[in-house]
């Protein structure tokens, strides 16, 4: 990883010493998409790339940070009014106005950092940003506050300073990671359950189509709101106890029906057999059946293209080669419109798998799909 680059630059552009050293990983998702904004169940895991941050105080009441990857300075005080003008900017000074905004103390300090959780992909690379410095604040401050309250923390930085109504999911599974592991999470309770996962005579690779939406936060809460408003209108029409989506059955929405529109309609019943899927993919792990795990893969990406519309072409294209060339299971994977496919492939399928992938794809679309194998890896933690 970067680190010992981060340190340098650090030290060239605040001089030395380095200060203290925090990473915090991107992630992956089994499975689960679009549920934790609806009360309903993930399965993440953090991965083996990360952001790391170089942080020392600085004696005063201001924030100077350095972007080594866009090697790009920001300056700013932490009052509301002071938002910065530079996009990346406004993540660590989110996370700093959020712990504020909780009463947590904050002074001046000087950070620099890098990352290598790739861009738009669907690995989160906004939450490793968020999660490291809501951690790395936390203790170097002595703030006391608790792991799910920096997740919170990340999450209201999306949504009051970045624009996206995300959900709890990527910045938990950056913050609460745990190697070898996946993290069953009910993101109603916020109970949450370790799997190990090492799954025998399969690997777990992430295809990158490169595709990036440019009206991807906009459409994602667009998404958020048609799931609202479906539950809002089960809970209305017979059904008062109902809270989220997570507590409406096929049954349900089927009454509601004509009071939806098309496609809120279409919206929530994905989001409905989701949830399911997600709880028979948990039963499934405990018996060590991957079968079953890879076809609930298939049926999520059915869903997601056809029902809640996140997919693309490029993520259709690579399913579709998956499925022909007998991959266990396949789907998009993160928030959608562009990003990766997730695929459990059986060792002995793999190289071919990679292959046709590549050529076929590169043929159709002039580049070939960048290729990531997951390493499930420990969430934020201190370096040095
Ligand atoms: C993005 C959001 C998450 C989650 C996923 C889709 O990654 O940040 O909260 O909603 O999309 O599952």
């Amino acid at each position: 990883m970067k680190t010992n680059i981060v340190k340098e630059q650090f030290t060239i552009k605040f001089g030395s010493p380095a200060g203290w050293v925090y990473a915090s990983p991107g992630r992956i998702n089994l499975i689960g998409e679009h549920t934790d904004y609806n009360g309903s169940f993930v399965f993440p895991g953090a991965i083996d790339k990360r952001v790391v941050a170089v942080i020392r105080k600085n004696g005063t009441g201001k924030v100077r940070v350095w972007s080594v990857d866009l090697q790009d300075y920001a300056e700013f005080s932490m009052e509301e009014s002071d938002l910065p003008k530079a996009s990346w900017a406004r993540y660590i000074f989110g996370v700093c106005r959020e712990i504020i905004k909780r009463g947590g103390r904050l002074v001046g300090f000087d950070t620099a950092f890098a990352g290598d959780v790739p861009l738009g992909a669907g690995m989160s690379s906004s939450a490793a940003l968020e999660s490291t410095y809501a951690f790395a604040l936390n203790d170097m401050f002595s703030l006391g506050i608790d792991k799910f309250e920096l997740a919170r923390i990340g999450q209201a930085t999306e949504h009051h300073y970045v624009g996206v109504k995300c959900g709890i999911m990527d910045q938990f599974a950056s913050l609460f990671g745990k190697e070898g592991n996946l993290i069953r999470l009910d993101t109603r309770s916020m109970e949450y359950k370790y799997f190990p996962f090492h799954p025998q005579g399969y690997k777990l690779v992430l295809l990158d189509t490169a595709v990036k939406h440019e009206l991807a936060s906009s459409a994602y809460n667009k998404r958020r709101e048609s799931c609202e408003n479906a539950a809002r209108v089960v809970r209305e029409n017979g059904y008062p106890t109902v809270e989220f989506l997570r507590d409406v059955t096929m049954d349900m929405l089927h009454e509601v029906k004509d009071k939806l529109s098309e496609e809120d309609f279409k919206r929530a019943k994905y989001v409905v057999e989701e949830t399911s899927r997600v709880l028979v993919v948990s039963d499934a792990l405990e018996r060590d059946d991957y079968e079953t795990v890879g076809r609930m893969m298939y049926l999520t990406h059915e869903g997601m293209s056809r029902l809640y519309e996140v997919s693309c072409q490029e993520l259709d294209f690579l399913n579709r080669i998956a499925k022909e060339c007998g991959v266990t299971g396949s789907r998009v994977m993160g928030g959608g419109f562009g990003g990766c496919t997730i695929n459990l492939v059986k060792d002995h399928l793999y190289g071919t798998f990679l292959e046709k992938a590549q050529e076929q794809f590169a043929r159709q679309f002039g580049h070939e799909p960048k290729v990531y194998e997951v390493v499930i890896s420990d969430g934020a933690r201190r370096v040095c």
